[in-house]
């Protein structure tokens, strides 16, 4: 059997590794930048800007910064996920989800517990656009387990209760999900292979949960058919960002 390329000391020190290699994981991987302001994500940007292509602006660093922060990343090249988790009566969201779009961010979120009268308004708020954004419908926050859903008052576990939801999603014709990596294979069962499906909860093995509770590795979260991982603190709160997300698009290459 011939040594694969990347193990033959021959090539080991000058071979670059197949294009393929890189971008296919580069294109999937997004790293949250839940920072408190605009010059913290520009320093965390400009660390990570040869490593990664995605970034994911969530409330805190909206609610610092503003809509400002958004265009400086599309300057630079990078794919923009808008992590505002929309929650509201349909006129609302749509109109929210409208501003969102005039962004020029690639994937936006509402919450699929809003009911469907509120996703089919939001889906409606981007059907006239020539260029929309990818719309994701929230199932369950990765951080909630059965304690959290329990007080909630959810009879159904997590997981039954992300598939519910997501199964309600595709009835409004919402297209795109975020799911942890426990209920992700069952979504993409229900969804199809056309699905857009985005999941955090990603720990690296043996990295800090955090406030995570429904977890799984970039590779297996990938294998059980993730399209896009969303990875924090594991890349964000590392002594060397660059080199944690490096470590991590090699795992998922290796699950490619
Ligand atoms: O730091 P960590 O990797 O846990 O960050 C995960 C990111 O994904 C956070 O920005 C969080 O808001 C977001 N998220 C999540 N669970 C969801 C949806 C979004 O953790 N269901």
């Amino acid at each position: 059997m011939p040594i694969p390329e990347r193990m033959n000391p021959t090539f080991a020190t000058v071979a670059p590794l197949p294009v393929n290699r890189v971008e296919l994981p580069r294109k999937r991987l997004i790293v949250a930048l839940d920072v408190p302001d605009a010059a913290s994500a520009a320093a965390l940007v400009a660390r990570l800007d040869g490593t990664c292509l995605w970034f994911k602006v969530g409330l805190e660093l909206f609610t610092a910064a503003g809509p400002a922060v958004i265009d400086p990343l599309i300057q630079r090249g990078h794919s923009v996920f808008l992590d505002l988790k929309f929650h509201d009566i349909p006129s609302t969201v749509a109109g929210a989800v409208r501003s969102a779009a005039a962004l020029g961010v690639n994937m936006l979120t509402i919450h699929a517990s809003g009911g469907p009268a509120m996703l089919t308004a939001a889906r409606a708020a981007l059907a006239d656009l020539p260029n929309p954004p990818q719309l994701l419908a929230v199932t369950m926050l990765t951080s909630i387990d059965q304690a959290q859903a329990n007080a909630i008052g959810y009879d159904r576990s997590p997981s039954e209760q992300a598939l519910a939801l997501a199964s309600m999603g595709l009835e409004s014709g919402i297209t795109g999900f975020v799911c942890s990596p426990q209920e992700v294979a069952a979504i993409r069962a229900l969804a199809g292979p056309d699905a857009t499906l985005v999941v955090p909860g990603i720990r690296p093995a043996g990295s800090d949960l955090g406030d995570q509770k429904r977890v799984s590795t970039p590779a297996e979260t990938l294998r059980r058919g993730a399209s896009y991982l969303v990875v924090g603190r594991p890349i964000t709160q590392a002594a060397d960002p660059a080199r944690a997300a490096s470590l991590i698009l090699d795992e998922m290459a290796e699950a490619l």
